[in-house]
């Protein structure tokens, strides 16, 4: 997805920069643009869409000079695919430019407050719209960092930021937001890096500074320094980066299934990138190969998956009945294969297979779009493996969730992308049908945009909290996760993640089937984890809670943030943000996957290769 790259030093910053962008290129983008500085030349931009070699090539006819720039490979999210969109962007006087990764939720009414103070703008970006920003405090306090300080605090959302000015030649400043999308500022000899992902500056320095959420860094040839978005001083440590490129990518952390739970924010804004237009109120899904007549024919669908992804399945049902008023029928893909399911009823060609899987290579899923293909019945696949078999296999097209790679056998940033893809494609559904107006998809965009910021928001406030939970109950031996309608495969999920990592037996119920035999099983040692964010069956959920204490279970509540009956009826109480109640599962399911990990570690076990079990299940 995006990528920064920046570079201020001795060396020419063309190369270092380009450099840096091919090495971002796995991460997938529809354009590149590098903005370079030279006293004589001024500043040279130079922008292409497509692939990095149409940018090269437009660099070699016209080699911009100079010993400081910027470059970034984008993927769209506001605007389409055009050289105007590509980054970096300029403020009004055209002497700021500004690279951004990350989505800007507020940034149709700061563009109004701009358009009225006369500002016009030359792209459809919400970058260009933090570039105006700064050029307008720019104007007032004629110095970089303070209108980046000042602009960045009007922004809402996670969003990484690089800006250069003419007029401070010796200065980037870079600043992060959220956790949506990372900084790390390489240090070298009198010279200093700046990327969004470590592999664009590798070839340069192992020692890296990572900016923490709200840390603006004012980056010069010969030192960085670190402040807080208000002005207070930190200090950050120098990280030494080794050789070996597995635990490169794993960063700082001791296990990829943490570092993959971290990664959720910015893999759920990655999974909406070039999807959505916020102004027309539009979802397009560019690589689905069903027009808005196939998708009007589609009266059924079945869904099928294995494990996480058959929960993701059971979510999206949810989602596109209610959104588009399609029927979903969800089946494991291991039973599908083997009921002769009839999928095609006198002649009417109105099915659709949706496949939901990770790795693209699950035998099982791929045996049940076998069968949908003998029947002929079109399939589509939600799937994060690109060029996988699942996403060969779909003759309707992939959904591709661009989460990058997943590597703990635990899944969390592919199960919620999995959840926004399914959103996604309800909302392509319901565009076609016509069940939702442009102004109503408008809406469900606005709550997409902030979910990210949302699941930075759960992963910062609920770790304190799951970590001291884990500290009390990771002995237990069994364990109970309650959840209604759309929240109850959310409880399936926590109980599964559970069970995988800590091997803590643990059971995922519908909270109104507990009086039909697992209430035996409750006492004061039973964690009962209930999932009862306020929705259309709060109340309900709120009565099964009472029937859990009265008999002297441990409630561990899942709830709206400030909910204090909730708080008041569980013993303990997790608190989280709310969004739209379809999209309530997303945030709901981040405390179980970070309480499951902190139980594991407690316990001494193989977290990202637990036992038995594989990442990629291609055995029946
Ligand atoms: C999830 O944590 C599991 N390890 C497992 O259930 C997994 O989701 C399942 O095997 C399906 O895999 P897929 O998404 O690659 O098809």
């Amino acid at each position: 997805m995006c990528g920064i790259v920046g570079y201020i030093g001795g060396r020419e910053a063309t190369e270092v920069v380009l450099n840096g962008l091919q090495r971002l290129e796995y991460r997938g983008y529809d354009s590149a643009g590098i903005a370079i500085y030279h006293p004589d030349a001024g500043l040279q931009l130079r922008r292409s869409v497509g692939k990095l070699i149409n940018l090269q090539q437009r660099v070699q006819a016209d080699p911009p000079r100079g010993r400081v720039g910027i470059g970034h490979t984008r993927w769209a999210t506001h605007g389409g695919v055009t050289e105007q969109n590509a980054h970096p962007h300029r403020d009004a006087s055209g002497t700021i430019v500004v690279i951004q990764n990350g989505i800007v939720e507020n940034y149709l009414s700061l563009k109004g407050r701009l358009i009225e103070l006369g500002y016009q703008f030359e792209s459809q970006t919400d970058t260009e719209v933090i570039a105006k920003l700064i050029g307008h405090y720019y104007q007032e306090q004629r110095d970089l960092v303070a209108a980046t300080r000042q602009a960045l605090q009007e922004l809402r959302g996670g969003n990484a930021v690089v800006a250069f000015c003419i007029h401070e030649p010796d200065t980037l400043v870079a600043a992060r937001l959220g956790n949506a999308g990372g900084i790390a500022i390489g240090l070298g000899d009198n010279e200093q890096f700046i990327a969004s992902d470590i592999p664009a500056i590798l070839d340069y320095t192992r020692n890296l500074i990572f900016l923490e959420d709200h840390d603006i860094a004012v980056v010069r040839r010969d030192e960085v320094t670190i402040t807080r978005l208000d002005g207070t001083p930190v200090t950050r440590a120098v990280h030494s980066i080794a050789w070996d490129p597995v635990a490169a990518a794993k960063g700082d952390y001791r296990h990829f299934m943490h570092k993959e739970i971290d990664e959720q924010p910015r893999a759920l804004m990655d999974v909406l990138r070039g999807r959505i237009d916020q102004e027309r109120g539009l979802i397009t899904l560019e690589d689905l190969r069903l027009d808005d007549q196939d998708l009007r024919r589609v009266r059924r669908i079945y869904a099928i998956a294995c494990g996480t992804a058959w929960h993701a399945a059971l979510v999206a049902k949810f989602m596109i009945e209610n959104l588009a008023r399609v029927r979903v029928e969800v089946d494991y893909a291991s039973e599908f294969r083997y009921r002769q399911p009839i999928l095609q009823s006198n002649g009417e060609r109105d099915a659709l297979i949706l496949t939901f899987t990770q790795s693209g290579e699950t035998v099982d899923t791929l045996a049940g779009m076998e069968e949908a293909r003998r029947q002929g019945v079109p399939s589509v696949a939600i799937v994060n493996a690109i060029g996988s078999q699942a996403a060969r296999l779909a003759d309707g097209g992939p959904i591709y969730l661009h989460a990058g790679p997943e590597i703990g056998v635990a899944s969390t940033k592919a199960f919620t992308s999995m959840l926004v893809a399914g959103y996604l494609f309800a909302l392509r559904l319901a565009q076609a049908h016509g069940t939702l107006t442009p102004a109503q998809i408008r809406e469900h965009i606005q709550a997409l945009v902030e979910l990210p910021g949302k699941a930075a928001q759960v992963i910062e406030q609920v770790t304190p909290v799951c970590v001291e939970l884990a500290e009390r109950y990771y002995r237990v031996g069994n364990a109970l996760f309650l959840g209604r309608q759309i929240n109850y495969p959310i409880a399936l999920e926590g109980a599964l993640k559970l069970k995988e990592i800590s091997y803590i037996h643990a059971e995922g119920y519908p909270a109104g089937e507990m009086k039909h035999g697992p209430i035996a099983l409750i006492d004061e040692g039973m964690p009962v984890v209930c999932i009862a964010t306020r929705d259309h069956i709060y109340e309900k959920m709120i009565s099964n809670v009472e029937q859990v204490r009265a008999r002297h279970g441990q409630v561990i509540a899942i709830g709206h943030e400030g909910d204090e009956l909730l708080a008041a009826k569980a013993n303990h109480f997790i608190g989280v943000p709310a969004t739209l109640p379809l999209l309530q599962p997303v945030l709901n399911v981040i405390p179980l996957q970070i309480f499951a990990y902190h139980v594991a570690v407690l316990r001494g076990c193989d977290v990202d290769q637990p036992r038995n079990l594989a990442k990629s299940v291609t055995v029946e």
